[in-house]
């Protein structure tokens, strides 16, 4: 089965079996079928954080549990399940026609919702832990049903215990998020307030930030479905205060976020634009002209090409700013 249709980098490659679910039933059974038991697995959801570099011998899954329910929790918050297989921009949009705030600075994040907690998704200043409640997650080796809290999902930045302890062991299929009736706003990102102004809102709501995010991802982001890519492919380091201070003092407009105390997070993207690698093509992928974190497949580029195209941007950061870059996107 030809996988490129299931990845938004575009990569021409083929799975063993392909098999789809549409309920927890459905999941459960397929994970007792014997021809599939002793195959390694991977759950597909979007398909917009991965890069494949080879063939996948083996079996792939792709997610396809839908449908949204909202439960009035309190005067001032509801719950929200959402099956882990419907698209994450579209629960945005939802939520929103419902009057529910929490996800609008998440807007037009690309993947399905059962793929926002594995790296807890960010952007413009939210992150999926702030509005988490819990998710229902299948065991990949017993079929059975168990659900974890915030606390045991393990947030970090673009981390959770499912990318680490319990990486490949479970499959989450539904995500419950606590969302907000009355208004409450978080517009700290200059980008936001710039679009916002620009749009002349009269009074700030949560459609005309979500509509914000949109206009400046829209912006930088290419399109996967013009140019083949998986959003940032690298996360942005975090690097002691001390060797911030000094890079400073070489590089005085080096942007920075506040981050865990002691440490300064800086943006890669700028460090890759540095290195000189900002818009550079090699036929048939290269680095995103508008945006240097994300690395694009013009058509045809085969995976290997792409790691090795990030090999050479670690190494060369590397070398410049003595900062190793992690790769945010996952590599099969
Ligand atoms: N910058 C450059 N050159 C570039 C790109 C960025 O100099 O080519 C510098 C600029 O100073 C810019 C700053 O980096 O102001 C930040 O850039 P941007 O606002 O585009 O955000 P980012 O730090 O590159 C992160 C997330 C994005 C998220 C945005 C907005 C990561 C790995 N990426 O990118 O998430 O949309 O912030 O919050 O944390 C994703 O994870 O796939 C993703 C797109």
């Amino acid at each position: 089965v030809s996988l490129r249709p299931y990845n938004t980098f575009g990569m021409e490659v083929k799975a063993r079996l392909f098999a789809v679910f549409n309920t927890v039933a459905e999941l459960q059974q397929l994970l007792r079928l014997p021809e599939i038991q002793n195959l390694p697995k991977l759950i597909l959801g979007g398909g917009s954080n991965i890069l494949f570099t080879q063939d996948f011998d083996g079996v792939v899954l792709k997610n396809n549990i839908l449908g949204i329910e909202i439960n009035d929790l309190d005067a001032d918050y509801s719950l929200v399940k959402s099956g882990s297989g419907v698209i994450w921009h579209d629960l945005v949009l939802h939520t929103l026609e419902q009057g529910l705030g929490g996800l609008e600075n998440l807007s037009l994040i690309p993947g399905t919702v059962g793929a926002a907690p594995l790296q807890n998704i960010g952007a413009y200043g939210v992150e999926l832990k702030d509005v988490f409640e819990s998710l229902e997650a299948v065991n990949l080796s017993s079929g059975e049903l168990q659900t974890f809290n915030a606390e045991q999902c393990k947030f970090g930045y673009r981390e959770s215990i499912f990318k680490n302890e319990l990486k490949g062991q479970y499959i989450v299929v539904s995500v419950t998020l606590r969302l907000r009736k009355k208004p409450f706003f978080n517009t700290s990102y200059g980008a936001i307030a710039q679009t916002l102004a620009a749009m002349q809102v009269q009074e700030l709501n949560a459609r005309a930030i979500s509509e914000a995010v949109c206009q400046i991802r829209k912006s930088k982001l290419p399109d996967p479905a013009q140019i083949g890519n998986a959003g940032s492919f690298f996360k942005n380091p975090e690097i002691p205060v001390e060797q911030f201070t000094s890079l400073q003092e070489q590089y005085p407009t080096i942007p920075s976020y506040p981050t865990t105390p002691g440490k300064v997070k800086v943006p890669a993207g700028w460090l890759i634009e540095q290195a000189g690698w900002k818009g550079r093509r090699f036929e048939s992928y290269g680095v995103h002209k508008d945006q240097a974190l994300v690395l694009v497949n013009y058509g045809g580029a085969r995976g290997n090409q792409v790691q090795d195209l990030a090999h050479q941007i670690i190494k060369s950061v590397q070398e410049k700013f003595n900062i190793t870059l992690q790769p945010e996107v996952n590599i099969i």
